[in-house]
């Protein structure tokens, strides 16, 4: 039995990045992925290009993680095309980084109710069905900005310093129900998440599949082991 048979994974923004590959890496394990992101298109050649990546399955639906209405809906399509739902990713996210006295409040208000309002509007979303489940594992994708402040970080630092916070709470709200909540935290992963797209010569920088290993070697351990809180770098950056 492949691992993560009859396991149903919703990820959050899995159109590309991070999210994309650890709903790759469900699929390959055996398990069921849910991606989404806001956009049809690329959630459609999303679900076309994972669908050949078996043996578990895929399904796509768009979701706008600002939105509370469309993060049940995701919860709900996964229900009901699969029957439940054991992890859920709160993966979708972005940066727009400017100084305090650079920040218009759109660029303020889309980084918090992204990264921060839209992993409590999944997570509400999903926890009943987690419970009726008997438990599962909820993975908020932080970041090291979740601890180190930068110049430029002002909504940024904020939407991840907050999410550790959340996390953890979280994580104390939910263990005895045995769902286990972990906050995830890379350092840089060369992904879309930079304006300039993947660089090929940024060989140093960690890799999406790096951080679905992460998360799938998690799940690989025993009930009674709960590592809460993940931090992940490239071993060698460029020296300042
Ligand atoms: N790359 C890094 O260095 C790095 C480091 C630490 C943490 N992270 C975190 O890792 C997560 C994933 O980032 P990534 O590097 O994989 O970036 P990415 O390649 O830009 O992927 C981001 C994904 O999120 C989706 N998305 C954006 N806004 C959304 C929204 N409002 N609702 C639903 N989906 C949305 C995007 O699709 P659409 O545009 O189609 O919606 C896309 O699928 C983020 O939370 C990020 O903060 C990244």
């Amino acid at each position: 039995m492949a691992e993560f048979t009859g396991k149903v994974a919703v990820i959050t923004g899995s159109t590309r990045g991070i999210g994309r590959a650890v709903a790759e890496a469900i699929v390959k394990g055996g398990g069921k992925a849910v991606v989404s992101s806001r956009r049809a298109e690329a959630v459609e050649e999303t679900v076309q290009a994972l669908a050949g990546a078996g043996p578990g399955e895929v399904m796509g639906q768009v979701c706008d993680v600002r939105d509370p209405e469309a993060c049940e809906a995701l919860v709900s399509a996964a229900v009901d095309r699969f029957g439940g739902v054991d992890i859920l990713v709160n993966n979708a996210g972005l940066g727009r980084f400017a100084t305090i006295q650079e920040m218009g409040r759109e660029s303020w208000d889309v980084q918090i109710r992204t990264n921060l309002d839209g992993v409590f509007h999944c997570s509400k979303a999903a926890v009943p069905h987690l419970q009726e489940r008997g438990g599962g594992w909820i993975f908020n994708i932080g970041s090291l900005a979740g601890r180190n402040a930068f110049s430029g970080g002002v909504a940024y630092n904020a939407s991840k310093w907050g999410l550790l916070g959340m996390t953890e709470a979280m994580m104390l709200d939910l263990r005895h129900e045995g769902i286990r909540v972990s906050c995830i935290m890379p350092g840089s992963v060369n992904t879309h998440f930079f304006e300039d797209g993947p660089d090929p010569d940024d060989d140093w920088k960690l890799q999406a599949q790096d951080i679905a290993r992460v998360i799938t070697d998690l799940l690989a351990f025993p009930d009674r082991a709960l590592p809460s809180k993940v931090e992940i770098r490239p071993s060698q950056p460029p020296k300042k």
